[in-house]
């Protein structure tokens, strides 16, 4: 604990490996593939990574000018005497946090139940269609989502030293371990070069549509793709809901923000790559590429599952396990961050115990959470809103406010400043990041109501 009692990290690790746990979650091993299959391959995965850095990062740095500078959770950090205003900000924060957590945990409850049927090698004597359709959404969804949700409230009712620092730090080096294990083994399969080609090689004709204005014929950068991209990066990087401001709350003044932004904003696209890299020679090897590209939220453990399924006896069981243990591990290292949010919101914002404001809110989120373990159809719309509109949302609304209502918001920046790139930062969020967010977040909106329209 600070002078101030309020909590902090013990260590820098703490704080990277915290960061690195709630970016590398389900988004880099669930989601990424699939958006990747839907989209186009190799052309998604070069926009995500172009933004990435260049919206990303400077997004990630003003979550963490926010969050060390107020030295308090998004709420309070966005009601501060000269802008008290924005305090809606900070509620969205918390809205989104509570929206997101509710289904991510249903995913993560699958994960459970994948690693203990691997475990007892149930897994691997039913077929994988039979076997996602039979545990994903029904009762068993429902009990692994309560299940989840409790782990996820034990840890942040550690705290931040005692609960979450630990639990990151032996947690997240066990899942690099785990992954490249996997990557190593896929790159001996059979098949796995295309799969390589696939995701890696880019069509660049894939990232250009042709749309008609003015009775024109206008070839662009394809918008959907852009926009899909770009929540696939706020997402993945946990951007736009207030978990990079919570856990820079706690962060002292001596660490290089930029810094610090670069390095856990490398490791989660290692990380996502890796994912990648482990999943596409699976979907090519063993044929299910044209089933993920339609398939979506079950292509990850559907394939996975298959090619586990392959090995046979116990060398399917000990895969299985290792693999949906890391899984499981990457989900939690996120969901503990999603809930932080909520708890030390409510935490400042109502004087109320950690344990009050950690159990009452996860228990409200499970709530929230029922009907997506029941429908898949909700799952995926809960997901489309949260990552494509709340959270570029968020992350336009706080580039505005760190861009140009703050003041004064490379002070903060340059305490412990190594690499002087203050200005640099502030030019690219008010004349790149505000304009491209508003472009992308105007295209998903279009494009989900036009869903919903018909
Ligand atoms: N970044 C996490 C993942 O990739 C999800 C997440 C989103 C966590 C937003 C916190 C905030 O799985």
């Amino acid at each position: 604990m600070s002078s101030s009692g309020r909590e902090s990290w013990n260590t820098r690790v703490g704080f990277i490996f915290a960061a690195i746990g709630s970016a590398v979650g389900l988004g880099n091993m669930w989601r990424f593939p699939y958006m990747v299959a839907e989209n186009g391959g190799a052309a998604f995965v070069l926009l995500y990574v172009c933004l990435l850095f260049l919206i990303g990062l400077p997004v990630m740095v003003s979550e963490f000018v926010l969050g060390r500078g107020s030295g308090a959770s998004p709420i309070p950090a966005l009601s501060q005497p000269e802008q008290p205003s924005w305090r809606w900000l900070g509620v969205l924060f918390v809205a989104s946090g509570f929206l997101i957590l509710s289904y991510y945990s249903v995913v993560a409850g699958w994960t459970i139940q994948y690693l203990l049927d691997s475990l007892t090698g149930h897994l691997f004597t039913v077929t994988p269609e039979a076997y996602f359709s039979e545990i994903t959404f029904g009762h068993s969804s429902f009990m692994f989502h309560l299940l989840f949700m409790v782990l996820t409230i034990g840890v942040v009712l550690g705290g931040v030293e005692r609960g979450i620092e630990i639990c990151v730090e032996i947690l997240v080096p066990v899942l690099v371990v785990m992954m490249l294990f996997l990557v190593a083994w896929t790159f001996l399969l059979p098949g796995a070069s295309e799969g390589y080609a696939y995701y890696l090689q880019p069509e660049l004709q894939n990232l250009v549509q042709v749309y008609g204005i003015w009775g024109m014929e206008v070839p662009f950068l394809d918008l959907a793709m852009l926009g899909a991209a770009a929540g696939q990066t706020f997402f993945t990087l946990s951007l736009g809901m207030g978990a990079m401001i919570t856990y820079s709350s706690y962060l002292n003044r001596e660490r290089d923000l930029f810094q610090e932004g670069a390095i856990i904003s490398l490791s989660d696209l290692t990380i996502a790559l890796l994912a990648g890299l482990m999943v596409f020679p699976f979907l090519t090897a063993f044929g299910l590429l044209a089933h993920a590209e339609d398939h979506e939220i079950s292509t990850l453990f559907e394939s996975v599952h298959a090619a586990f399924s392959q090995i046979g006896g116990l060398g399917s069981q000990f895969f299985g396990t290792v693999f949906f243990a890391t899984l499981m591990v990457a989900a939690l290292t996120s969901a503990i961050s999603l809930l932080e949010v909520v708890t030390s919101s409510l935490m400042d914002r109502y004087d109320l115990p950690r344990l009050q404001a950690a159990a009452g809110s996860g228990f409200l989120i499970f709530l929230l959470g029922i009907p997506a373990a029941y429908r898949s159809d909700w799952l995926a719309v809960a997901d489309g809103i949260a990552a494509n509109l709340m959270l570029l949302f968020g992350g336009l609304m706080l580039a505005v406010y760190v861009g140009w209502i703050m003041h004064d918001p490379e002070r903060e920046l340059s305490k412990g400043q190594q690499w002087n790139v203050s200005g640099l930062w502030l030019f690219c969020l008010r004349y790149l990041v505000v304009p491209v967010l508003f472009l992308l977040f105007v295209q998903n909106l279009y494009n989900v109501l036009w869903n919903v329209g018909g």
